[in-house]
């Protein structure tokens, strides 16, 4: 059965962050009208999330979305987060959200093909240190005791959004039934300019080379840093007290992991993912 705890609201074998989202939330997201012209990115967390948020926001305004918006996440809400959703389901098309759920927690229309996903991975290690310093940081959400302990949690799916395993499982099982494109944070860290290229492509957006490059520096960490639209300081202090933008590389596991702690994921990987033959960038 589905336990909440002091962190999590348990839905269908899924942690909700308590603040946040919610079973009645979820619930009421089946019923919530998805367009044919939505867009939605898919991660799981520290994936990449606020990264391609700003790719895909300004590809649309230059595509002349010009509506104002105070930041990229309220142009761009969480489908999980109720009120923000709601607030902003009458914006001009498209519209665009974010979601950290699995794709069985989304509304049937997403499954009929109806909006565009973009669905965000990221190799397993570094995203396991990104989400280890995200929660020293983030109010709502458990400080782990050591890196060790954290690490038992996330390969337990003991944190938010659950096991990484069965998030990539169950997104790459709909690949056939929903209209959706796959990324790699570590390809968009080698060449952002294709990634660019590829988003635009998927979505219809036929932008010049200078646009593209113009997405592509709005996008480079170091100006995203100094974005205030989409740095996430705007998060009040009481949720978030540090740098959402923390270091933004590849292999930065390795200055974490030990031997033992990195063959045991390498191992979980096989054993868990190995059918799927996903091929990470690790350093
Ligand atoms: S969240 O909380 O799920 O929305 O977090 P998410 O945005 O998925 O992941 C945060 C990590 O992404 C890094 N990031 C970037 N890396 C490279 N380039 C750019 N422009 C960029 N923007 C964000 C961010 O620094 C977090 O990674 P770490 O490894 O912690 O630095």
């Amino acid at each position: 059965m589905d336990q909440d705890n002091k962190y999590f609201n348990r839905y269908k074998n899924f942690n909700l962050i308590v603040g946040f989202s919610s079973a009645e939330a979820i619930q009421s997201l089946q019923s919530f009208e998805i367009r044919n012209s939505d867009i939605i990115l898919a991660t799981y967390p520290k994936s990449g999330t606020i990264w391609t948020q700003q790719i895909i926001i300004s590809i649309c305004e230059l595509d002349g979305d010009l509506t104002e918006y105070p930041n990229n996440m309220e142009k761009m809400p969480w489908l999980e987060w109720q009120e923000k959703r709601e607030q902003n389901s009458g914006r001009p098309l498209p519209r665009l959200f974010t979601t950290h759920l699995r794709p069985d927690l989304l509304p049937q229309a997403v499954k009929d093909k109806k909006a565009k996903i973009i669905y965000v991975m990221r190799n397993p290690k570094d995203n396991i240190v990104s989400y280890y310093h995200f929660c020293k940081i983030a109010s709502l959400l458990e400080t782990p005791k050591s890196f060790g302990h954290f690490l038992e949690d996330y390969l337990m799916g003991n944190v938010a959004s659950s096991s990484w395993f069965d998030h990539i499982r169950a997104w790459h099982s709909v690949r056939n039934q929903y209209s959706i494109l796959y990324l790699t944070y570590e390809d968009m860290i080698v060449d952002l300019n294709t990634a660019v290229t590829k988003i635009c492509t998927f979505l219809g957006k036929n932008l010049s080379e200078a646009d593209i490059e113009k997405v592509v520096e709005k996008s480079t960490f170091k100006n995203m840093k100094e974005d205030p639209k989409a740095n996430y300081q705007f998060q009040p202090e009481s949720l978030l007290k540090g740098d959402f933008m923390r270091k933004g590389q590849i292999g930065d596991w390795k200055n974490y992991f030990t031997v033992a702690q990195s063959e045991r994921v390498d191992q979980l990987l096989q054993e868990r993912l190995g059918d799927l033959s996903l091929k990470f960038i690790w350093e």
